[in-house]
C-alpha cells in the first residue's frame, strides 16, 4: 500500500453500530492523541448483534465508504459484530488498513491464559459466527473456547445500570456456565462490556482475567500507523468528529456517559448512497 507524505495528517476513521465504539475511541484516543478521529455511529439501524450476515455485511460497506470519501488513513471496526462478519470483505472494499477489534482481543487471549481454557461473550451474531473461536484457533488450536452470547447486557449498559443488584444478577445468570468450563481468561467481545468490567470481574472472581477489546485495539491500531509510516507526530489536529444516522441527542447523552467527556462536534448523515456498486 503506497501512501502519500501528508496521508499521515488524515484522521484515523472509526464505525461502530452505534454508540458502543466510543469505548475504543477513547482507547485510541488516549493512546493517540496527536491523532484526528472521525467517528460514525450508525444509529439509526442499531443493534447490529441481532441481525443476518448479508445485512451486517451492507451496512459495515456503507459505513466504511462514507468514512473513506471524508478522507481517513486507516479504518477501525470498533464493532465487534461487524468485524466478526465483515473484516476481509470490507478490506476488499477500502484501500487503506483496516483494523478489526476481534484479532487484537483473541491475541491478547492466547497470551494471558495459562489453562489454555478461554472464554468469549459477545452478540449473537459475534457468538454465532465463531469469529473468535477460529482467531484464537489460528495463533494456538490448543486453547479450548467456550462462548456465550448475552445480549442483554447492550441495552443495559446503555441504560447506564452498570452496576448494583440488576446488572449482577444478569450476568451472574449469562455467565454461570462459562464458569463451570474452568476459565481463566474472558475476553469481552462486545463495544459495551468495557463498562461492566466492574460487575463482570466480581461475577467470575480475582482468578480470571478480562480482556477488553477496546485497548488491545488502541495497541493494534498504533502498531499499524507506526508500520506504515502514518504516525501524526504534530500536535495540532487532535480533533474530534462524530457523525450520527439518527438524531443526535441519544447518541451525545448516552456518549458522553461512556467517554466521560464532551461530544460537540456532531452531525446527522444518511448513508443511503453509500457502498452501493453502482454508485460513481
Ligand atoms: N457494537 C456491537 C458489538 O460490539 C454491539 C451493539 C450492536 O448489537 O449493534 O458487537
Amino acid at each position: 500500500m503506497n501512501h502519500k507524505d501528508n496521508d499521515r495528517y488524515l484522521p484515523i476513521g472509526i464505525f461502530d453500530s452505534g454508540v458502543g465504539g466510543l469505548t475504543v475511541l477513547k482507547e485510541i484516543h488516549a493512546l493517540m492523541p496527536n491523532e484526528g478521529i472521525m467517528y460514525l455511529g450508525d444509529t439509526a439501524r442499531v443493534p447490529y448483534g441481532t441481525r443476518s450476515e448479508e445485512t451486517i455485511k451492507r451496512y459495515s460497506a456503507e459505513c466504511a465508504s462514507f468514512l473513506f470519501k471524508k478522507g481517513i488513513k486507516l479504518l477501525v471496526i470498533a464493532c465487534n459484530t461487524a468485524s466478526a462478519i465483515s473484516l476481509d470483505y470490507i478490506k476488499e472494499l477500502i484501500p487503506v488498513p483496516v483494523i478489526g477489534v476481534i484479532e487484537p482481543g483473541a491475541l491478547t487471549a492466547v497470551r494471558l491464559t495459562n489453562n489454555k481454557r478461554v472464554g468469549v461473550i459477545g452478540t449473537e451474531a459475534t457468538i454465532r459466527s465463531l469469529a473468535y473461536k477460529k482467531a484464537i484457533h489460528s495463533f494456538d488450536e490448543s486453547v479450548s473456547v467456550f462462548s456465550k452470547a448475552c445480549p442483554l447486557f447492550v441495552p443495559l449498559v446503555e441504560e447506564g445500570w452498570t452496576s448494583g443488584d440488576v446488572a449482577e444478577k444478569v450476568v451472574s445468570i449469562y455467565l454461570s456456565d462459562l464458569l463451570k468450563s474452568n476459565i481463566d481468561c474472558l475476553v469481552l467481545g462486545c463495544t459495551h462490556y468495557p463498562l461492566l468490567k466492574g460487575v463482570i470481574q466480581d461475577v467470575v472472581g480475582k482468578d480470571v482475567r478480562l480482556v477488553d477489546s477496546a485497548i488491545e485495539t488502541a495497541k493494534a491500531v498504533k502498531h499499524v500507523l507506526e508500520d506504515t509510516n502514518l504516525v501524526n507526530r504534530v500536535n495540532s489536529i487532535n480533533t474530534i468528529r462524530y457523525f450520527v444516522t439518527d438524531s443526535k441527542e441519544r447518541f451525545v447523552s448516552v456518549g458522553e456517559r461512556f467517554l466521560n467527556e464532551e461530544i460537540n462536534d456532531i452531525e446527522v448523515v444518511s448513508l443511503n448512497k453509500y457502498g452501493r456498486k453502482d454508485e460513481n
